[in-house]
């Protein structure tokens, strides 16, 4: 039977065989009320999008159509691995959109933090409504909604994300799967569905992606850094254990140069910031501390492998007084 709130005494979803329950209710749940009609699902290939992608999948297959936006502020690999995991699969029905010129040619010059986010929130569901109006027989739209969202939203502390601010004509019913489940559960669950750990144990991302840690007007090329040193920061802390024990860690790339030499010339390139933290609420948070070795390694990775960057600076700033991002 379907259900709206989590029940008080609902056991925590801790082990497999729990999450196995939880799926086979769900799928029936799922079948029940969508019937033979299509679902329309924006899967952005973080944790709560993929486990309802995967979770729909199993119940109604091809009813489901998923789309993902590339607003070109995605990590590297990342859109490649949503089309190898649902498209080549688990044979979903997956429309790709590279929207990155549209994105970056409207973010272009833009230096304000708010704006940016504005212009990539606004242009991500104009381009998702636009997908969405090409499809015919669409009744019912999926989203990751997790309990605390809900609770969040009741406490009147975040806006529920109801519907995802679609234009008022396009009127769906809801699907959310996973709306009664707390973070950890829907990690769970997503395992048992079979999608990869690297999905389901992601770190945080925001939405406006690697936007926000390419401070200022986003150039091409800064951009380019940002993604080039957040991937080699992500693969040297999955080789020394620190991947799903480390709460957050990125790279940010100010716009500002510094004077260098490299070869025996003078280089005038940005520096490369990295910051790992650690919390419970992102509230407050502490800074996790890399050791000698794996910092050296770092260092000299990014100013070889990194076009543009000739500096490597450790950000080792508690929130507060810093926010966990640059804007
Ligand atoms: P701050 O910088 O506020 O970040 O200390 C706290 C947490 O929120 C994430 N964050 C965002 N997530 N859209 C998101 O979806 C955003 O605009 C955004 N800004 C910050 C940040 O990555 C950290 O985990």
């Amino acid at each position: 039977m379907a259900t709206d709130r989590r029940p008080d005494d609902m056991i925590r979803i801790t082990t497999p065989e729990l999450a196995d329950a939880f799926i086979a209710e769900q799928v029936k749940d799922i079948r029940e009320q969508v019937g033979d009609k299509k679902v329309l699902l924006a899967l952005s290939g973080g944790v709560d999008s993929s486990v309802v992608a995967a979770l729909l999948i199993k119940a109604v297959g091809d009813q489901l159509v998923c789309v993902h936006v590339n607003h070109g502020l995605l990590r590297k690999g990342e859109p490649e691995q949503v089309i190898k995991v649902f498209r080549d699969e688990m044979k979903a029905n997956l429309i790709y959109v590279d929207a990155t010129d549209r994105f970056l040619d409207k973010l272009a010059g833009v230096t304000d933090p708010e704006t940016k986010r504005k212009i990539i929130g606004g242009e991500f569901i104009e381009v998702f409504a636009e997908e969405a109006r090409k499809l015919d027989g669409i009744e019912f739209l999926a989203q990751g909604t997790i309990w605390p969202d809900i609770l969040e939203s009741e406490a009147g502390i975040k806006a529920h994300h109801n519907a995802g601010g679609l234009p008022e004509d396009m009127k769906f019913e809801l699907v959310e799967p996973v709306k009664i489940l707390f973070k950890d559960e829907v990690r769970v669950v997503g395992e048992r569905l079979g999608l990869p750990a690297n999905m389901v144990y992601r770190q945080p991302f925001p939405g406006p992606g690697l936007g926000v840690r390419c401070p200022g007007a986003i150039t091409r090329d800064r951009l380019e850094a940002v993604r080039e040193s957040d991937a080699i920061l992500r693969e040297e802390f999955a080789k020394n254990g620190l991947e799903g024990k480390v709460w957050q860690y990125f790279t940010v790339v100010p716009d500002f140069k510094s004077t260098g030499v490299k070869d025996g010339k003078r280089t005038f390139d940005w520096p490369c910031i990295i910051r790992a933290i650690n919390t419970t609420d992102v509230m407050e948070v502490t800074v996790e501390h890399l050791s000698n070795e794996l910092i050296d390694h770092l260092v000299d990775r990014i100013i070889k492998e990194v076009p543009g960057i000739n500096r490597v600076l450790f950000d080792y700033t508690p929130k507060p007084p810093a926010t966990v991002e640059y804007e």
